[in-house]
């Protein structure tokens, strides 16, 4: 950041007043500020905005300052956390100021006094950023994971969750939505981090060498086996097995497979002795295993052995809302790698990655940004440097759905904000640009299906052709009630 920008106080109290209060004083005094009532809240916009100081209360229901505290300390190393403290809670602001916030004030508080606490810290915040290496979570990353979509952050509780423990984990998801992601991130989230993660496909191994790869065999078990091998489950001992495509594992194999679990023990293929090794599995499948197990093509037993901690990853046309800081991470990352500097896309360029519908997910994201920045010869990558499936979609209604082969649920029409206001925009800070014009194409897409459906959650999430349960999160997310759908303010966010 450069010296003189704004700076951005994020201030959280459960109290309404005082945070108008607060917003306003601090406002006159030329920084940006964001609120939140509680720290659940905070949470959410730290891992979304650039945040220079923290000003909390210290009591709120849910997540309070203290426990607030102890996740930006663990998280934002550096940023200066302010505690906010009603009398008589005095000793609790002395432990927090010993954990490691910047100052604390008495409510009532001295203006001036709270003025020149911020003052100090937002100097400090300046400082921390002048040093390199000094993360933040604006990319909402996790684990390398991009995203904070309502669905993406119940993974990331869930990964916490589980990390610690040696339960199984079933991933699953349509191809390229992260699950092997998701894997790396719980095996390093775990206590085995240091321990050995082995992978392996399922699917792009023959039938016959499946056993021989997952129990290793003994010299002489068949033709060509001159020595003996460990196999995958010997090598991942006190780490984590990671068997992606289970779903395409043979039935003689699953029942072998089930054993192992079991027991914890197996033997190597043409082996007498039993192996006894102690790891942890993850699986994953791009297919619903349940209509496998319905079909018969997968066992039921192993299915409930493999199933008790469920991931399930839904698929980028679902959570639109990680595609501004998708987009943002690759373009980043490609420029880096291609020696490019390319700074964004072209408004119209941008729109068609927003209401594409994304049938390989995030990798299909990923290769066409990787596509588009070794093309763009501009500095923004423009729609026809694009592929075919983008450009050739309609930026206008659609009156007949027919001629196209999967119709798209989020049409775009001349007056939606995102491409009336982009045009005059002036041009900043591109993530948060981005975010806003989501928003509110979001707002509008969805308030308009509302409207449609007389505030029917259920008919506007099937025209959305999204679940109903995102469709809930994302009305939460956007401030929309189904029985007021109509146009009234955004709320600022
Ligand atoms: N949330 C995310 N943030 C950043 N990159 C992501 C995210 N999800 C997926 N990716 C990237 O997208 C690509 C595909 O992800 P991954 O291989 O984990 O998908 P998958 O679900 O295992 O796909 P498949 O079923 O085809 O094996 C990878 O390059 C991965 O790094
Ligand atoms: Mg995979």
């Amino acid at each position: 950041m450069e010296l003189g920008a704004t700076q951005t106080i994020l201030v959280v109290d459960d109290e309404a007043n005082i945070r108008k209060v607060l917003s306003a004083l601090l406002g006159r005094e030329g920084y940006k500020v964001l609120t939140a009532s509680d720290g659940e809240g905070a949470w959410e916009l730290l891992d979304s905005a650039r945040v220079d100081v923290v000003l909390t209360d210290l009591r709120m229901p849910g997540v309070d300052g203290m426990q607030l505290l102890k996740r930006v300390i663990k998280r934002y190393r550096g940023l200066p956390v302010v505690m906010l403290t009603a009398h008589g809670t005095v000793d609790t602001a002395v432990d927090a100021m010993k954990l490691g916030a910047f100052d604390y004030l008495t409510k009532p508080f001295d203006k001036e006094e709270l003025q020149a606490s911020i003052r100090k810290a937002a100097a400090h915040a300046r400082v921390r950023d002048a040093e390199p290496g000094v993360r933040h979570g604006g990319h909402g990353s996790r684990y390398g994971i991009v995203g904070r979509s309502p669905a993406l952050d119940e993974v990331f509780r869930t990964i916490q969750k589980v990390a610690a423990s040696p339960t199984t984990v079933l991933i699953t998801g349509e191809s390229g939505t992260g699950k092997e992601l998701i894997a790396d991130a719980i095996h390093q989230e775990s206590p085995r981090t240091n321990k050995p993660l082995i992978k392996i496909n399922c699917a792009a191994i023959p039938r016959d060498l499946i056993e021989s790869e997952l129990f290793g065999y003994e010299k002489g078990a068949f033709t060509g086996a001159v020595t003996s091998k460990p196999g995958r489950f010997e090598l991942a001992h006190e780490g984590t097995l990671f068997l992606d495509e289970i779903n395409s594992i043979p039935l003689e194999m699953q029942v072998k497979l089930l054993r192992a679990l079991q027991s914890g023990t197996f033997e190597r293929v043409g082996g007498v002795s039993t192996t006894q090794v102690n790891v942890r599995l993850i699986t994953a499948s791009n297919r619903d295993l349940t209509g496998e197990v319905a079909g018969g093509r997968f066992r039921e037993d192993l299915f409930y052995r493999l199933n008790v901690v469920h991931i399930d990853l839904p698929p980028l046309r679902e959570r639109r809302d990680d595609l501004p800081l998708l987009i943002e991470r690759f373009v980043e990352k490609f420029n880096n790698r291609l020696g490019k500097q390319v700074v964004g896309l072209t408004n119209q360029a941008f729109q068609r990655l927003m209401i594409y519908h994304w049938p390989g997910n995030i990798r299909e994201l990923e290769n066409v940004i990787e596509r588009a920045i070794l093309f763009a010869e501009g500095d923004k990558i423009a729609e026809d440097e694009l592929p075919n499936v983008l450009r050739d979609l309609q930026l206008s209604p659609i009156s007949d759905t027919r001629e196209q082969p999967k119709p798209e649920p989020y049409v775009l029409v001349e007056n939606i904000a995102l491409s009336s206001s982009t045009v005059s925009e002036p041009v900043g800070p591109l993530k948060e640009i981005i975010r806003r014009h989501t928003y509110s194409l979001e707002r509008d897409l969805i308030g308009r299906a509302l409207k449609e459906t007389r505030g029917n959650v259920t008919k506007a999430a099937r025209r959305l052709e999204i679940s109903r349960k995102s469709l809930q999160n994302k009305m939460k997310d956007l401030g929309l009630r189904s029985e007021d759908t109509d146009d009234e303010d955004v709320p600022s966010r």
